[in-house]
């Protein structure tokens, strides 16, 4: 691959399941060792381009490259270049976790050294050197996670595809799996990984490009989405109801515009960042009134989300989770 060519790119992507038409013409294009988010509610066609990619199923129209090669006409270069964690673990049951990282190394033809050394290294970076040898069926959620990302890093693919590799784990599994997946980074990977968690693509995610309905609504880094989202405020919280007309005054001095929240005793107004958040409690401290919290709050992803879509990012419980392909 050469240097300035994108690990991933997609051109004008499109697949249709009979009438339905799960991506409508998705282009983006990634650089090495960064990480792409795709970014969309349920159904929104993000397992769907990670499958054509990963040249699972072909495209309708379109296409698209990993690590220079094509998807639709180089198939067997893709496949080389990529590793896969499915939205469902794809791990074998019956089989310890060791046995598991071994037979997928074995399907990729490295001698049972290489892999005995490998299994071993991947076991102990993803903390299971303990459970290695335990049938994967006595395994928690996250440590079948774990498990679904070590035996795609046997072959220490250059791209790597995660489709929700977060979903149904717990926060801290989650923060550790985040930690796991920055080194890899760290060490020239390039990551697609699909998310409906806003959260995930902001701590990950060097671009973000957010699908809705087969189609991108948005792209561009997380600090760029969210000041798409409009600016930050600051956030009062009185102590005393009958302070709110006497706040309000105060605080229109400072901000043009001022929401007040009576039944939460909370006043909004405009403020750039913290100099302006410390002029209005400047102006409080120097007044009678009591306050309970006074904050700056910047929009997150999610209300990105709402003012793109006009719906908040819908997040399934995961126990109800099913695979969509
Ligand atoms: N094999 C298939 N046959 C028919 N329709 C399909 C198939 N795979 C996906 N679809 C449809 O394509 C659309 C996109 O599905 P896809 O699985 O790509 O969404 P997603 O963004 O991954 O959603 P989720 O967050 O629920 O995983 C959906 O309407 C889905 O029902
Ligand atoms: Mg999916």
């Amino acid at each position: 691959m050469r240097d300035d060519q994108p690990a991933v790119a997609a051109y004008d992507l499109v697949k249709r399941f009979g009438d339905t038409v799960a991506v409508d013409g998705v282009s983006f294009s990634q650089p090495r060792g960064s990480v792409l988010g795709l970014l969309g509610p349920n159904g929104a066609g993000k397992t769907t381009t990670v499958r054509m990619l990963a040249t699972l199923t072909t495209p309708t129209s379109g296409t698209g490259t990993v690590a220079g090669h094509d998807i639709v006409t180089g198939g067997e270069g893709v496949r080389r270049s990529m590793g896969l964690t499915g939205q469902a673990a794809t791990v074998d049951e019956l089989l310890t976790g060791r046995e598991n990282i071994w037979l997928i190394g074995s399907l990729y033809g490295l001698d049972r050294q290489t892999v005995a050394r490998k299994s071993d290294e991947l076991l102990e970076r993803f903390s299971l050197s303990d459970a290695g040898n335990r049938v994967v069926k006595t395994y928690s959620g996250g440590m079948r996670r774990r498990l679904d990302l070590a035996v795609s890093l046997i072959a220490a693919p250059p791209v790597l595809f995660l489709d929700e590799p977060t979903t149904g784990l717990d926060p801290r599994s989650r923060v550790e799996l985040w930690e796991v997946l920055r080194d890899l980074v760290r060490e020239g990977t390039t990551l697609l990984l699909t998310t409906q968690y806003l959260e995930e693509a902001d701590q990950l995610a060097d671009n973000i490009v957010v699908i809705d309905k087969g189609r991108i609504i948005a792209e561009g880094t997380p600090l760029q989405l969210k000041e798409q989202a409009g600016a930050a405020s600051v956030v009062l919280t009185v102590s005393h109801a009958e302070d709110l007309p006497e706040a309000e005054r105060l605080l229109r001095e400072c901000s043009p515009e001022v929401h007040v929240d009576v039944g939460a005793r909370q006043l909004t107004g405009q403020a750039d960042g913290l100099a302006d958040m410390t002029r209005v409690a400047a102006r409080f401290d120097e007044s009678r009134i009591v306050l309970d919290d006074i904050g700056l709050q910047r929009p997150s992803l999610d209300d990105v989300f709402l003012h793109l879509t006009g719906h908040r990012a819908e997040v399934e419980d995961p126990e109800t989770e099913e695979e969509a392909s």
